[in-house]
């Protein structure tokens, strides 16, 4: 009977929200069934067995989690691994000195005993995935509460993967997928001795920086290079001399024939988190509260810091890689929330909602299941966006204000020893504080801090309703009527929190201070604030989440079941994914088109000799007055910078290797368009692309720029 229902649904189908030309984030073990004749006909010249196979080597043995949070490509027989300057700009700072500074000058081993080991960075490959459904829900029953269900499912995943990696030296992981209706497991093979090979100076790597970040047109040279090392048996092994380099089970070859609109690319990397298939409920409340809170905070604090760091060359030193990262996410969710009502995706959801609900009202097995779904979450929604709210005012503003976020990580330590234990007890955690209390305030500035609090803090006061502050905002308007820069100096001029000497003396006789810390100004704002959100706003926060993820889960099992006119592909979650569309320049806005590739040229056209981040290298600059090009450059000459495609990607992607349609590199995965930021909730083809790095501008850099020309000798190259 439901079978029947179903055709008839099908034939009468009238949703307008199919999945459009390039969307989708597919899995590798179902390239085949449900991808292969697509990427055939768009201009995949190879086949799915060549990009995802266990039986013989394939595209999958090249590719790798790099550091857990990017991606990166095996482009030798000697492991020689290709991902972002980005994504190894945390080890290429750790081996810069002042004297030494790898990130402004660049760095280039000359041979394989100057490259530079990076203790705790790994390389993951998968080694196979599986589709461990049945095994995880086994024993699941309709009748268990949550907590159960939870604990006989972790329970289940903790048997199968160690059955899975029993004997060997692989790991495992199971994930969920929509929404916990299937699992997969992921084996995996981990180095731990990767070394840095190569990168550019920043001058290169970052050219264009903050201001660049998340833009169409790019002229970044983003890409760093390491070696993935193994013992004798070519094996995972930690850092030693004795290491050699790995021999990978593949090797992608590289393309130096170039691009043209309309080519066919596909991206391969780990994706780390959309959430595609949320209600209008939950993007009306992303798009008009959730982002729009979250920019303005950042927005305040980043005009503070800016303006400190422009007066003052030590905060500058002190506060760029802070600024830089609440800069990245500050654009982010602005594009974000622009993207989205550009995109018109509320009402595009409640159009598909409308043409849901008419499905399920057809069938009354449907109706029966799932009649109330998009009710129930409508109801939910509006009480979460609330508690929803409070946590972002509470993670992004109070956590925000720096000397918060550090009182906060002395509550163990004063919490035990006011409970009556002795210093001794617990000394391990008070030195943990005392080399934290270094590093922290050695980047820490308290006259800009002061400043952070006393704004955050008003953002707070004014967007908060009054029954859902802290007491102390109480406090804050009686003893200082609701002043905040009067409160912050007041506090900030009192406080030992805010200084390295003041905290040391604390640490040094904790037992002799603690009550001091107890009547502390900022720890009393810490304490207050924490308060109020681990009671009022987290209880409430969590349990409304679990029964939306419920809810969410029935949903995604209702859509495919009745709205079968869909592909559906599982929400980004740092597994192996692919993703394919084509090289394609954009409509920004009305009247400008922009182009699908930028140059050289454009570099020089963006040169700013008193902006750092559009210095321009005088070597560069030097072989672009000669046209210095080799075989980098187009048949017309011209060395490409960078080129967009519509590939589905997300953070995570950054580092991903781009394919022609023989499987051949053509460049690396490092952006995505400021327009199409929405992309991780809603996907419009007309306005996403992703930002990739030309592998001709890498290699002109490797061999022209840095002269490290001995590199391509161990590279497939095709010309
Ligand atoms: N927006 C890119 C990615 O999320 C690059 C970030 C690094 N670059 C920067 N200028 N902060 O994550
Ligand atoms: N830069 C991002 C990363 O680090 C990729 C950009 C995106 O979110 O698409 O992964």
């Amino acid at each position: 009977m439901k079978k029947i229902v179903l055709a008839i649904i099908l034939l009468s189908n009238s949703i307008t929200f199919t999945l459009k030309a390039d969307e989708g984030m597919w899995l590798p073990i179902f390239l085949k069934a449900l991808n292969e004749a697509d990427m055939q006909s768009k201009g995949l010249k190879l086949t799915a067995d060549d990009i995802y196979n266990i039986n013989k080597s394939s595209l999958k043995d090249a590719i790798v989690h790099f550091g857990g949070g990017c991606t990166g490509e095996i482009i030798s027989d000697k492991g020689l691994l290709l991902t972002n300057h980005h994504c190894g700009y945390g080890q290429i700072q750790a081996h810069s000195t002042v004297e030494n500074d790898l990130l402004t000058n660049g760095f280039w081993a000359k041979n394989q005993t100057e490259e530079l080991p990076n203790p705790g960075l790994t390389a993951t490959f998968i080694i196979r995935m599986e589709d461990v459904t049945a095994k995880v829900l086994a024993n699941i029953t309709e009748g268990m509460s949550d907590a159960e269900r939870e604990k006989k499912i972790l329970e289940n995943i903790s048997t199968i993967t160690k059955e899975a990696v029993k004997d060997t030296h692989y790991g495992a992981y199971i994930r969920p997928f929509y929404y916990g209706n299937e699992y997969y497991m992921f084996v995996t093979e981990t180095f731990r001795d990767v070394r840095l090979v190569g990168a550019p100076p920043s001058s290169i790597g970052k050219f264009g920086g903050d201001t660049d970040n998340w833009m169409w047109p790019r002229h970044t040279g983003d890409f760093s290079i390491f070696r993935v090392y193994a013992n004798k048996d070519n094996k995972p092994a930690d850092y030693s001399k004795d290491n050699v380099p790995y021999q990978p089970k593949y090797v992608i070859p590289i393309s130096l024939k170039g691009i043209q609109e309309g080519d066919f690319t596909m991206v391969y990397g780990f994706p780390g988190r959309t959430s595609e298939y949320l209600t209008s409920f939950a993007v009306d409340m992303i798009q008009n509260v959730s982002d729009p809170a979250k920019v303005k905070i950042r927005e305040t604090k980043l005009a503070i810091l800016d303006k400190d760091m422009k007066a003052n060359d030590k905060v500058r030193i002190q506060y760029s890689a802070k600024y830089a990262s609440i800069a990245n996410y500050w654009k982010k969710w602005d594009g974000e929330r622009n993207g989205l009502k550009k995109a018109d995706a509320i009402n595009k959801k409640k159009l598909f909602e409308q043409d849901f609900l008419a499905k399920v009202n057809t069938d009354d097995l449907a109706k029966s299941n799932y009649g109330n779904l998009l009710s129930d979450l409508e109801n939910k929604y509006k009480s979460f966006s609330n508690y929803n709210n409070q946590r972002d005012y509470f993670i992004e503003a109070i956590l925000g204000i720096e000397a918060v976020g550090f009182a906060y990580s002395y509550t163990a330590v004063i919490d035990a020893l006011s409970s009556g234990k002795k210093a001794a007890e617990i000394q391990k955690d008070i030195d943990r504080l005392k080399s934290n209390a270094t590093t922290f305030f050695k980047d820490y500035n308290a006259t800009t801090d002061e400043k952070v609090c006393a704004a955050l803090l008003k953002l707070v006061y004014d967007n908060i309703p009054k029954n859902e502050q802290a007491d102390i905002f109480n406090e804050i308007e009686k003893k200082h009527k609701a002043d905040f820069n009067k409160y912050a100096q007041s506090i900030y001029s009192k406080s030992f929190f805010t200084s390295e000497e003041s905290i040391l003396k604390f640490l040094n006789n904790p037992e002799g201070n603690y009550k001091k810390a107890l009547k502390d100004p900022i720890y009393l704002l810490m304490k207050s604030c924490y308060s109020k959100f681990a009671n009022d706003v987290l209880p409430q926060y969590n349990s409304l989440d679990i029964e939306i993820t419920k809810l969410n889960r029935v949903y995604m099992k209702a859509m495919r079941e009745l709205v079968t006119t869909k592909k559906y592909y599982p929400d980004a979650n740092s597994t192996l994914r692919v993703t394919y569309g084509k090289v394609d320049g954009y409509y920004p806005k009305d009247g400008v088109k922009y182009n699908y590739y930028t140059t050289l040229d454009g570099i020089m056209e963006k040169e700013n000799p008193s902006v750092d981040e559009f210095i321009v290298h005088p070597k560069l600059k030097e072989l672009y007055n000669k046209k210095d090009y080799g075989q980098y450059a187009d048949k017309s000459g011209e060395l490409h910078v960078a080129f967009c495609a519509s590939n589905h990607t997300t953070g995570g992607n950054s580092g991903s290797p781009v394919f022609n349609g023989n499987l051949e590199l053509i460049g690396t995965n490092f952006d995505r368009n400021w327009e199409g930021t929405m992309s991780d909730i809603f996907y419009n083809p007309n306005q996403v692309r992703n930002i990739i790095l030309d592998v001709r501008y890498t290699l002109f850099i490797v061999d022209k720029f840095a002269g490290a020309g001995y590199l391509l000798n161990e590279m497939k190259i095709n010309k």
